[in-house]
């Protein structure tokens, strides 16, 4: 497998408008490197900017200032080769769950043969190689998520970002959807930016954990979390560093304040 370029965040900052007039800053000044095959989760408060960095990584948003690198290739549109796994999959109703796989492939012109027998081996990988004839609304939320992690994985993309996929799922699918992603990610090496507000998911998940202020969203404080794998969930070392975690959001949170700017 190629050598992948991991994704670089470079001073990127990015103003909404609003129907006021006002511009509001939803992200100020993040710079922040993701190395080939790290995992990173960004962790903060709901409205922190999280997804509005994502969207900028898969090329959906332009940063206001600043840019995000693959290698040495700014991302300018979606086609620039990180891939993202939405919370609500993002699946299409009327396509079987081979043909959703297949989506990205046959975007970028792969044969049908090839498609369909890639499709199938992410199918494979995710445990859902029986299904790949059913329709989505026939699966459960946890299924479906699969689903669409096999199709982002399906088109071997340089970065995997992921913005809260299992924010909809229950506990225990949760934890098991933690632990089968481990160990796709253990597999397969990817790069992966992880958005989520569930501190215990980012410490279970990261090799480095990013924790966020609140609007605007600015990098308050990077933990590498270098205890082994898989991690048990109810250790001193899991718990003591939720608390860490857990003191540095609060303390961030009492210290920021929303901006809005002419
Ligand atoms: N398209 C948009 N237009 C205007 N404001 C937006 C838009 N997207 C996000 N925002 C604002 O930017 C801030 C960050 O949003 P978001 O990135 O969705 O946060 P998070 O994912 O951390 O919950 C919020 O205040 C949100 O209202
Ligand atoms: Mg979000």
């Amino acid at each position: 497998m190629s050598a992948r370029p991991g994704i670089r965040f470079d001073s990127v900052t990015k103003l909404f408008g609003t129907s006021s007039g006002q511009a509001h800053r939803a992200v100020h000044d993040v710079t922040l490197s993701v190395a080939d095959g790290e995992f990173v989760c960004l962790v903060g408060p709901s409205g922190c900017g999280k997804s509005t960095l994502l969207a900028i990584a898969g090329g959906f948003e332009q940063p206001t200032s600043g840019r995000v690198l693959i290698g040495e290739t700014e991302i300018t549109d979606p086609g620039t080769g990180a891939v993202t796994v939405f919370q609500d999959y993002g699946l299409f109703p009327w396509r079987t769950v081979r043909d959703n796989v297949e989506y990205g492939l046959q975007v970028r012109g792969v044969p049908p043969a090839e498609r369909r027998a890639r499709a199938l081996a992410e199918l494979d990988a995710v445990g859902l190689g029986a299904f790949a004839e059913w329709h989505p609304h026939e699966l459960s939320g946890g299924m479906r998520q699969r689903v669409s992690i096999a199709r982002a994985l399906a088109v071997d993309p340089a970065v995997l970002l992921m913005d809260e996929p299992f924010g909809a799922v229950d506990a225990i699918n949760r934890a098991r959807m933690q632990e089968e992603l481990e160990r796709l990610w253990c597999e397969h090496e990817r790069t992966v930016l992880f958005v989520t507000h569930d501190v215990d998911e980012a410490i279970y998940l990261a090799d480095r954990i990013v924790l966020m202020t609140p609007g605007p969203g600015r990098i308050a404080e990077q933990i590498d979390v270098t205890f082994s794998r898989p991690r048990v969930r109810g250790s001193g070392e899991f718990f003591a560093l939720r608390s860490r975690i857990l003191e540095t959001l609060h303390l961030a949170g009492t210290e920021s304040r929303t901006e809005f700017e002419i």
